[in-house]
């Protein structure tokens, strides 16, 4: 922990990848493992444009409920050591598999939330978006306040693109990154992944928490294994407030 510490001290770049197990200890399910189901689904069999398109009620609901979950949940502790970095670092940024808003919530302004967010939804056929808030829909599925058109959730499903503007900034954030921090993800979603390897193949020293070992373990220089809520304020202990 000494040494980690020391390497917090000394450098100036830092990014931090996230993925759902960040927001385990806020009572958010991840999607691998136990709680990951709804219902008798799991996500990919309803994360998806064809899911959507079958049964747009299932899906909505689905959402609806998650969103619910999200709108109840406050930042944990590792949230707030993810705060606390943005102001300590000189150059600094979140990059968040989460849909559920908490970076965001515990302070953070600096971020990308490449799969999108789930308190935001968008019409499929005009460009209107629509802002959610945190009360369960009144119809389901939802339409769009501007044509009346099926609305989705802003959400990058299975099998869909991601925003190829934020992948670019991303990108060039992490090829002069010194540090990565990799929290709470099991490294199932290529993209995220890559992301990381490529910052540690341009010199990033990556660093992993989570209490099981991940396909990103495999070129990580240090793997803190544990809960991030528990792991993160110890990391950031003495180094500030
Ligand atoms: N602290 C840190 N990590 C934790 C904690 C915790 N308290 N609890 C669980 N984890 C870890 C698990 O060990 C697992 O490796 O969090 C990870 C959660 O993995 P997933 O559920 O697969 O979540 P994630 O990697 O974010 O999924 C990626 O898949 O379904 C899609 O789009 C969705 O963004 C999501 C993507
Ligand atoms: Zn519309």
């Amino acid at each position: 922990m000494e040494e980690l510490k020391k390497l917090l001290t000394q450098n100036k770049k830092v990014a931090v990848l996230t993925g759902a197990g960040i927001s385990h200890e806020s009572g958010i399910p991840t999607f691998r493992g136990a709680g990951g189901y709804w219902k008798q689904y799991k996500a990919e069999e309803l994360a998806t444009p064809e899911a959507f398109q079958r049964d747009p009620k299932l899906v909505w609901e689905w959402y609806d409920y998650r969103r619910g979950v999200c709108a109840k949940a406050k930042p944990n502790p590792a949230h707030e050591v993810v705060f606390k970095m943005e102001s300590y670092f000189p150059e600094f940024l979140v990059i968040t598999q989460n849909v559920d808003g908490l970076h965001r919530r515990a302070g953070n302004k600096k971020i990308f939330e490449i799969h999108g967010n789930i308190f935001t939804a968008r019409c499929t056929s005009c460009s209107n978006r629509i802002s959610l808030g945190d009360e369960p829909l009144k119809e389901i599925p939802l339409k769009c306040n501007v044509c009346g058109s099926l609305a989705r959730p802003h959400i990058v499903w299975f099998g869909e693109s991601y925003d190829g503007d934020i992948l670019d900034q991303c990108y060039s954030f992490l090829a002069t990154t010194e540090l990565i921090f990799v929290i709470g993800t099991s490294g199932q979603v290529s993209v995220p992944v890559n992301m990381a390897k490529y910052a540690a193949t341009k010199g990033a020293y990556c660093i992993e928490v989570n209490p099981e070992e991940t396909s990103v373990t495999d070129f990580t220089d240090t793997f803190l294994q544990g809960k991030a809520g528990e792991v993160l304020p110890q990391l950031w202990e003495g180094i500030s407030n």
